[in-house]
């Protein structure tokens, strides 16, 4: 079959006003790949499947989103786009904005921002602004920017991006036939656990398809929704959900709450353990990524009980993104010839 992207593929259930343009980069479609060895590991008796996100056009579940966020902007007349990002907002707002000819404006966090996403925004032709302040000030600055200059605002906070973003849910469905049973996912502004709920929630009501329960996972040292307030100065290794206090934290609690579900913290030296985990499945994402896995290690030590269900981590990100994040080893180094090599192996 001719792939898609979402907007084709899932138009009866994206609602976009009628100005909005086609523009596809075949972004969703993503692969849910089984990790049985990774769910033995953990004690067993559940079906356990990476939602892989880093399978997306620039390499982040944001396509989806952005997609139809920038549909919608350049059908109503806009010219530029803005967005404050941790990094793969910034590169998929640029990556779209150059396939739909028009300018992106991406305003980033001051340092900490993984190098293969300021390397695709820059590609891609954004302008890039390194703001002095976190990523929740950018995001403040450029709400502010977007109600007094014509750009169009496409960071989550635009509904569209949930229009769009809310297809994962339909896919996981679409593939196991009704949906999981728990999905685990990071949590940074919190656009994407809103996105997918509403998704399972719209799929349900015509399909029959179930709503799962939620474990929301965040950095220890980023975790405002664990901790019940904003947290001012963010750090944490996944730089990615580096955010202190989430633009849809609001929601994101509820649907925790309509779902009894979980917001967990997790230690980046968990997330790094859990992303070293999912590469001895091959499956190489960025520490953001491997969040869900450490939560649902967290819960499973806590006492959960998985017997029987199916599970879902969804892997937002490519490893790619964040190759500085991985320590090389020394090489070795040897002479060319077949001798040196066999008394290696
Ligand atoms: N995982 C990755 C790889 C992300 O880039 C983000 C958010 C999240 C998870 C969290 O998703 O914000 O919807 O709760 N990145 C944004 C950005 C903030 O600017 O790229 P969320």
């Amino acid at each position: 079959m001719r792939s898609q992207g979402i907007l084709e593929k899932y138009a009866s259930w994206i609602k976009l006003p009628d100005h909005a343009i086609p523009l596809s980069l075949n972004e969703g479609d993503t692969p849910l790949i089984p990790v049985p060895k990774l769910a033995k590991g953990l004690g067993g008796g559940f079906a356990l499947y990476v939602k892989f996100e880093g399978a997306n056009p620039t390499g982040s579940f944001k396509d989806r989103g952005m997609v139809a966020a920038v549909s919608e902007a350049v059908g109503s007349g806009a010219t530029t786009l803005i967005c404050a990002s941790t990094g793969n907002t910034a590169a998929s707002a640029a990556a779209y904005a150059a396939r739909a000819g028009v300018k992106a404006v991406v305003l980033i966090p001051e340092g900490k921002v993984a190098r293969g996403k300021l390397a695709a925004a820059a590609i891609y032709g954004a302008k890039i602004i390194q703001i002095d302040g976190s990523f929740d000030d950018a995001l403040t600055l450029v709400r502010e920017v977007a109600t007094k200059l014509p750009v169009a605002l496409v960071n989550s906070v635009n509904p569209y991006r949930l229009e769009g973003q809310k297809t994962a849910a339909f896919e996981l469905c679409d593939e196991l036939g009704r949906a999981p049973d728990l999905v685990c996912i990071p949590v940074g502004n919190a656009g994407n656990i809103t996105a997918y709920h509403k998704g399972f929630v719209e799929y349900d009501a015509k399909k029959k398809t179930g709503v799962p329960t939620w474990i929301g996972v965040q950095a220890e040292g980023a975790a405002p929704l664990v901790l019940g307030k904003i947290v001012a100065k963010p750090e944490t290794v996944a730089t990615a959900i580096r955010i202190g206090n989430p633009a849809r934290g609001k929601e994101a609690l509820e649907v925790i709450a309509a779902t009894k579900g979980k917001m967990l913290a997790a230690s980046d030296a968990e997330i790094l353990d859990a992303q070293k985990l999912l590469a001895s499945e091959g499956i190489w994402v960025e520490p953001a990524s491997a969040a869900p896995l450490a939560g649902l290690m967290k819960d499973i030590k806590a006492g959960c009980n998985l017997n029987g269900k199916t599970v879902v981590l969804v892997c937002t990100g490519n490893g790619l993104k964040d190759p500085d994040i991985v320590s090389l080893p020394d090489p070795v180094k040897v002479r060319p010839l077949f001798e040196e090599i066999r008394g290696l192996l």
